[in-house]
């Protein structure tokens, strides 16, 4: 055990994601358990800059491992970009007395805690908080179970209006960059098609798609599309597709936007949060840093910042295999 870690501080940055509660949980009462102070670094980066910071303890993480978004707040940061952010930053956490830092969110954050990390003495080790699973050493960042279950009850309802009104439904769905949740999901509400960014979408094979399965009197269907997809979001691919089909064809658009990124998080969310906050706190104590924790094959694994983030992770192929032939 180092010894030297008497007061860790924590914060939740980037997009926040269901499930950033129980990981803060879990580390406050880790922490605790073995003899630790905790600091909780409110808004990110942001509120490592300003100092605004909090003194935690069992009773400010009481009645929270169920609640959705984060209660340390979250933030992007350009400042923590800067020099500037970064010397102010490290001044701030010294001045707290803060020995080593869990850091919850995504890419973007362990990027700025690289970057932190390879200029000042405080370690950091990474939590992956973010719906969009795209980060490599974990199979499922936390947040994603819940995003997936959000979509599916969305698109579920969406469905049952579709099929009264004979119409064809684009369904815009987040990721970023990544398709894992439009994938899944997708597999997921039976939908007739799935656009991702990782795979070339050919426009006119959808359309021909959509009027083969009219011909055979299938006359509704659902489309789900990556916000990140190359042909553009839903908007815009609907407007495409449109012009290709027969005039007769009612076609919806439905961007889900942020309703994804609420919610309490799902028991899958609330398991993984909990074993990562703790796995995260018990790593700095061995002296690990620069490193996420994740989870793979059940098992919790570290994986050096740089490699979680550089590594862009593609879609199962049997995964999108599945897609393709249960669309058609
Ligand atoms: O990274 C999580 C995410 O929800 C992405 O899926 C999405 O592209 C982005 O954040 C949206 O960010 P903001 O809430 O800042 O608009």
């Amino acid at each position: 055990m180092n010894k030297t870690i008497k007061r860790i501080g924590v914060f939740t940055s980037g997009g926040d994601s269901p499930g950033m509660n129980a990981c803060i949980r879990a580390v406050v009462r880790t922490a605790l358990y073995h003899g630790l102070h905790v600091t909780g670094i409110m808004r990110g980066y942001e509120g490592m800059i300003d100092g605004d910071f909090k003194e935690m303890n069992r009773d400010s993480v009481s009645n929270i491992l169920h609640r959705g978004g984060t209660i340390l707040k979250t933030a992007r940061s350009e400042r923590f970009r800067t020099e500037e952010g970064m010397k102010t930053a490290y001044r701030a956490l010294k001045a707290e007395r803060i020995d080593a830092v869990v850091a919850i969110g995504g890419d973007g954050t362990f990027r700025g805690a690289t970057e932190f990390s390879s200029k000042y003495d405080i370690p950091f080790i990474g939590v992956p908080g973010t719906i969009d699973n795209d980060l490599f050493g974990t199979d499922y960042t936390i947040g994603y179970d819940t995003a997936l279950n959000t979509v599916i009850e969305a698109v579920d309802k969406i469905r049952d209006t579709a099929q009264s009104h004979d119409r064809i439904f684009f369904i815009e769905v987040m990721g970023r960059d990544a398709g894992f949740i439009a994938l899944n999901a997708g597999i997921a509400v039976g939908s007739e098609a799935i656009l991702i960014p990782e795979t070339p979408t050919d426009l006119q094979s959808v359309a021909d798609h959509l009027e083969d399965d009219w011909v055979r009197k299938k006359t509704s269907s659902i489309v789900i599309v990556a916000e990140g997809e190359e042909e553009g979001g839903a908007l815009k691919i609907a407007e495409k597709i449109k012009a290709i089909l027969p005039k007769h064809f009612d076609i919806k658009v439905t961007i889900l936007g942020h309703i994804q990124r609420g919610g309490n998080p799902t028991c899958l969310d609330r398991v993984l949060a909990s074993r990562l906050g703790c796995a995260a706190v018990e790593a700095l104590l061995k002296g690990k840093h620069t490193e996420m924790a994740g989870l793979i094959h059940d098992k919790v694994v570290f994986t050096p910042f740089a490699k979680a983030v550089k590594h862009h992770v593609e879609p199962d192929n049997e995964l999108v295999h599945l897609a393709d032939l249960l669309g058609h």
